[in-house]
């Protein structure tokens, strides 16, 4: 199993703050908020880790980050000159990957758990992993995952008005080698961008094949993407450098 670190994009719900540094550098209480996605990896047991970077920072990160042999890791980095979609990734990690599994994390979500246990289990197809969420407020911003209790996806709505349940999709995903091609098959949705839910997307193309499973966990997260999400996720690990 390899691992994939999306830390591109244009973060613009985060400007000022992002107009000459990215997003993925800015400090998540005692350290850069790329570390988060690192750790979650590494404490998942995958140590050959691809990192993709926009054009801007990426000497930054090389400098902050280098083989990976401080985090006893080894990072590969590649470039995605426009953002144009999280599922670009794999076809950018084509060689990288190798025909091997991947697990793909966002560069700027935060997670307080350790997915050792699924990704362990994991054998082929591909599996997203969702958290129940308390205020419907929040689940109408989000990917929707209706689901039986083994795991098996009733249904996947995208921001949807009256969602059907309180489970939401959250930034990690593990998926066999099929992906690759999967990517390359994708047309963009409509805001042209190669999409990993909604449709088309990859997870929709799994899905249908009946090849999706769900993974409920009930640990910490946060997508530190906006202002107040950044603060939340900030303070949340200052709580618990204290506990
Ligand atoms: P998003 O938060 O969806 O996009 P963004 O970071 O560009 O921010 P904004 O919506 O405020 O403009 O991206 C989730 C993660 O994926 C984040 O770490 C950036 C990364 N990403 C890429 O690496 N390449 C891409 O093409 C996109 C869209 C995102």
């Amino acid at each position: 199993m390899k691992g994939i670190i999306l830390a591109g994009g244009r973060a613009t719900r985060l400007r000022p703050l992002t107009w000459v540094i990215s997003k993925q550098l800015l400090p998540v209480y005692n350290k850069p908020m790329i570390y988060y996605p690192i750790e979650t990896l590494i404490k998942a047991g995958i140590k050959d880790i691809l990192i993709i970077l926009a054009p801007e920072n990426s000497g930054l990160f090389l400098n902050l980050l280098g083989t990976g042999e401080e985090f006893g890791a080894h990072f590969s980095y590649v470039i995605q000159k426009e953002p144009r979609g999280l599922a670009e990734a794999f076809i950018l990690a084509e060689d990288f990957l190798d025909h091997d599994d991947v697990t793909m994390i966002l560069g700027d979500n935060i997670f307080d758990h350790d997915f050792s246990k699924e990704i362990q289990n994991f054998k082929k197809g591909g599996q997203i992993y969702c958290k129940k969420l308390d205020n419907i407020e929040d689940v109408k911003r989000l990917g929707v995952i209706e689901m039986k209790e083994d795991g098996t996806i009733l249904s996947i709505e995208e921001k949807p008005e009256k969602p059907k349940s309180m489970y939401v999709s959250v930034g990690i995903y593990t998926y066999d080698h099929r992906v690759v091609e999967i990517a390359k098959n994708l047309k963009p949705s409509k805001r042209g961008e190669l999409e990993i839910s909604g449709d088309p997307s990859v997870n929709n193309t799994y899905w249908k094949m009946g090849e999706l499973k769900a993974c409920v966990f009930e640990s910490y997260w946060q997508d530190a993407g906006t202002f107040d999400s950044l603060l939340e996720a900030g303070n949340h690990m200052s709580e618990k450098s204290y506990k």
